[in-house]
């Protein structure tokens, strides 16, 4: 295995090979060592417009996850290719909903509370999909009236299904549906979820009647980690601290913090802090370590004492990009490249630019 001076000299020799034509993207959870290769490091939400605003290059190197990297090449032009520098970079909580599972559990809720609109033209159901999901699953949405949302646009994607729908259908995270339809007002008890081992009927079906958000039982395994307790703890260790966390976390954890928001939330409350601070941050740790690094001024640490990287996110390694970086500039293969078939891809596209029009 190349050493980490020999991997860094090929990486940035092929970065200055290709220049306009190449664009590395990371998320903020990639590990310090990725991250100073990407022209552009953001949330979800920023790097879906980012591919969308690089018809220069032709090839898009996302060090994120897989779903993040789908949806790359759903918003990118056809002649840009988008690599995942590791195929094995998944998501634990998008794999928690499945194509023929949502279909399932669609096909039954639209038994029970029909599919015509109402005399408004509200549907009975909308599906919001989070953008931690497979392409096949944004095509699911944009083919039934439905639409994308990331955690920093969650509230104006849900308000923009209620102008549409009487309800929504929520996946995978049950926790940012959980969260985010709580801030906006819809009672808890309006909010039930979806067991795939209960078929309809009796109570469940008038819960449904009565729903407005119906969550899925997915969740992220980071974010999970997170407690009321160490919030509690950072409040007696530290008094005045502020506390955010992603919206990803139990509700008790979201309602126990100062504040929620999105990755990219997080950084900017950091960023605009005037006076040094105490923050105590419900996020992936790569995220955290860093943002304590770039505000010394502040003192920044993860609530979790025990390190919880994401650790799909960490299977990207600078070896990796190093390997499929030097095949295209060598070679011209584009190895390890992510495409999402048309039957798919149109209508994927049409729940994600509902969902980029929605939040300018
Ligand atoms: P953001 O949309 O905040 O970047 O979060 C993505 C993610 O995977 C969080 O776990
Ligand atoms: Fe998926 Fe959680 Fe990792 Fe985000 S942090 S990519 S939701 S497993």
């Amino acid at each position: 295995l190349a050493g980490d001076d020999e991997l860094h000299a090929k990486i940035m020799a092929v970065k200055e090979k290709l220049g306009e034509k190449l664009v590395v993207l990371g998320h903020f959870y990639q590990r310090d060592e990725v991250v100073r290769y990407a022209d552009f490091v953001g949330d979800s939400f920023q790097l879906a417009r980012a591919a969308k605003e690089k018809p220069e290059a032709e090839i898009i190197v996302f060090c994120g996850v897989h779903f993040m990297a789908e949806t790359a090449d759903l918003l990118s032009g056809a002649d840009q290719s988008v690599i995942l520098p590791n195929l094995a970079a998944g998501c634990s909580m998008a794999d928690m909903a499945d194509i023929d599972s949502v279909q399932a559990c669609w096909d039954q809720l639209t038994d029970v509370l029909g599919s015509e609109p109402d005399e408004d033209g509200r549907l009975p159901v909308i599906p919001v999909t989070y953008m931690n999901s497979s392409a096949a699953l944004k095509g699911f949405c944009g083919e039934n009236g439905g639409i994308v949302c990331t955690s920093s646009n969650a509230a104006t994607v849900l308000e923009w299904a209620f102008e549409r729908g009487q309800r929504v259908l929520f996946f995978p995270d049950q926790h940012l549906g959980r969260n985010t339809a709580k801030a906006m007002g819809v009672p808890l008890e309006q909010m039930p979820m979806w067991n795939p081992r209960k078929p309809l009927g009796g109570n469940d079906e008038q819960a449904l009647q009565d729903s407005r958000v119906i969550l899925w039982h997915g969740f992220c395994s980071v974010h999970k980690r997170f407690t009321v307790d160490q919030i509690e703890k950072a409040r007696s260790d530290y008094p005045g601290v502020r506390v955010i966390v992603h919206p990803e976390c139990p509700m008790p954890v979201v309602d126990a913090a100062d504040e929620a928001g999105s990755t990219d939330y997080i950084r900017k409350a950091i960023d605009a802090a005037t006076e040094p601070t105490v923050f105590a941050i419900g996020t992936e740790i790569n995220m955290v370590n860093r943002l304590a690094a770039e505000y010394p001024q502040h003192t920044i640490f993860c609530l979790d004492p025990v390190v919880c990287p994401c650790s799909t996110m960490y299977r990207i390694h600078p070896g990796y990009l190093a390997w499929v970086l030097e095949a295209y500039a060598e070679r011209g293969e584009v190895l390890n490249q992510i495409t999402v078939e048309d039957n798919v891809a149109v209508p994927a596209r049409v729940a994600l630019e509902r969902m980029l029009a929605a939040k300018p």
